[in-house]
Formats: C-alpha cells, structure tokens, sequence
C-alpha cells in the first residue's frame, strides 16, 4: 500500500471513532471511556509513524513540504497533551466532554490540511515506487509504535527514532501488564522499579489495580525517558538488564514474556537504526546491542 493511501485510511478509522463518539449518549461512560481509549491508541500510533518515518522523507525529498511539517509536528504537539490529559480522565469528569470535542476539532483541522496541502505534493513529487516503498516502512513502524501519548518525547529526528522505539515497547509492555498472570506482572513491576531506581514494589497474585498503576508508572517513565537519546538508551539498557533479572528470578512464563520483548525491543532498536540519522545510529546500535546481549542471558535464564 501507498503511504498515502495508509495514512488516509489512518483517518477514516479515526474519523470513524469521533463520530461513535458524537454519537454516545451523554451519560455512556463505560462506551465513551472505550472509544476514547481507542482513539488514543490509534492517533498515538499514526502520530508516531508520521514523525518517525513520513514527515522526515517528506522533509529531505520534496523541500517544499518544510514548513508544512514544522506546523504538523506543533499540532501534533498539542494533540498528544490532550490525550495524554484525557488518559488519566474520568468521563464523568465536568470537563471530559468538553476536551475530548476541542481535541477532536483539532485533528479535524490537522487532517483536513494534510490530506489538501501536505499530501498532494509528497504525491505529486514522488515517484509510484517511492511511495510504495514509504507505505512499507510506515506499515512497519505501526508494528512497533507507541500506543499511548508521550508529549515531552523528542518528536523528531535523530531522537524520536530512538525514544519512540523505546516507548513502544514499554507501552507494549505496559499495556499487558494487566492480561498477564504472575509472571507477566513480575516483569512490568521490576522493569519500572529498576528503571525507577526504587526498590521492587511487593507482588501481589492478583491485583488488576496494582497491575493498572503498574502501567501507568511504566509509561510515565518512558515519557521521561524521552528526555534525551542518551537518556532514553540508559533506559532502554536497564529495562533489558531488568527484564532479564525478572526472567532469571521468575518462572517459565516469566522468561517467555522477557524473551517476547526483548525480541521487540532488538527488532525495534534496529528499525530505529534503520530510519534515523547518523547520530542516533550509535545510540540505537548500543540498544540493539545490549538487546542482543540481554536475549542471550534471558534465554540462559529460561533453561536454568
Ligand atoms: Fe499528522
Ligand atoms: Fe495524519
């Protein structure tokens, strides 16, 4: 597929969930709650994907997109801080409502102008080949996005490629947090405490609540871990140490879900190889490295 065309229908899905939304009754909070957790997930995905790969080609093979993409990455800017507000927000909230209308004007506006002004020349300028091979990376870099908002994250290159690879397996991480058993669980608490730098919170057998704030901690820190690609390979480096040091202590399907994200965290760190500029080439090597390294020791770990 096209990236136009990708993007495009990155659109309509969202367009498609502001209008469940403007649908809902005023007191659905259980389904409006649902289709604002969806539109988070989706435009935190599409707004990475774009800052990631599109809006960096579109920038250094059709010059005349420049400004363009400058005031697409302020918007985007804007709209991340809505969701990331939103996220934490009860829908019986007086101002629920109220936010999630202005974000979805904003978005309105956003793609109304990509899809008139941005679009048609990245179309017009580049060749049917190059298109489809942007559509490729992009539909790759959806595999690895981050899920949810992180507005203080570098959005741009060189640091984006890290830091976002980094916060979509944390998100991704964090996001199963509470669908795992035990074992799953263990790997987020001691993933955010070593990266913390706190003493391994008491684990609990069960406990959904624990295991929610357990994902809330984990994307606050890679929301701060966004700070700095130097910062946000340091984290990346103990979350993997960390990971191994949970699959080493735990059971087997401990290991299982370590291994599953190490495997991630490697493909990802490679794909930020891949996509970003010279300077973070080396940052995301040293991740990929200490990837490998900890996939080495987690697997060590599992047969033990
Ligand atoms: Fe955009
Ligand atoms: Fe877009």
């Amino acid at each position: 597929m096209d990236a136009i065309t990708l993007l495009k229908n990155d659109h309509k899905t969202v367009e498609a969930l502001f209008k469940r939304f403007e649908k809902a009754g005023d007191s659905a909070y259980t389904e409006k709650r649902a289709i604002v957790d969806q539109i988070i997930e989706q435009l935190s995905i599409h707004a990475a994907i774009e800052e990631q790969i599109f809006y960096p080609a579109a920038r250094s093979m059709v010059p005349a997109t420049e400004d363009l993409a400058l005031e697409s990455l302020e918007e985007h800017h804007i709209v991340k801080w809505v969701l990331s507000e939103l996220e934490g927000l009860d829908p019986r909230a007086e101002r629920f409502d109220a936010k999630v209308t202005v974000l979805i004007e904003n978005v309105r506006h956003h793609v109304e102008e990509e899809q008139t002004e941005f679009f048609p020349k990245v179309r017009d300028a580049l060749s049917r080949t190059a298109l489809g091979d942007l559509g490729d990376r992009l539909a790759e870099a959806k595999k690895t996005a981050p899920t949810h908002p992180h507005p203080r994250s570098p959005d741009a290159p060189p640091a984006n490629g890290v830091v976002g690879a980094i916060a979509g397996v944390v998100d991704r991480v964090s996001d199963n947090v509470s669908g795992v058993a035990q074992g799953g669980l263990a790997v987020g608490q001691e993933l955010v405490s070593r990266i913390m730098g706190t003493k391994k919170p008491a684990s609990s057998p069960t406990g959904s609540s624990l295991a929610r704030s357990t994902a809330k901690t984990t994307r606050a820190t890679a929301t701060a871990g966004g700070r700095g690609t130097a910062a946000a390979a340091r984290t990346a480096r103990s979350g993997v140490a960390a990971t191994a040091g949970a699959a080493r202590a735990g059971t087997k399907s401990t290991a299982t879900a370590a291994r599953k994200a190490v495997g991630t965290a490697t493909t990802a760190a490679k794909q930020a190889t891949k996509s970003t500029a010279r300077t973070a080439k080396a940052s995301a090597a040293k991740t990929t490295r200490s990837a490998k390294s900890a996939v080495s020791k987690t697997a060590a770990a599992a047969k033990r």
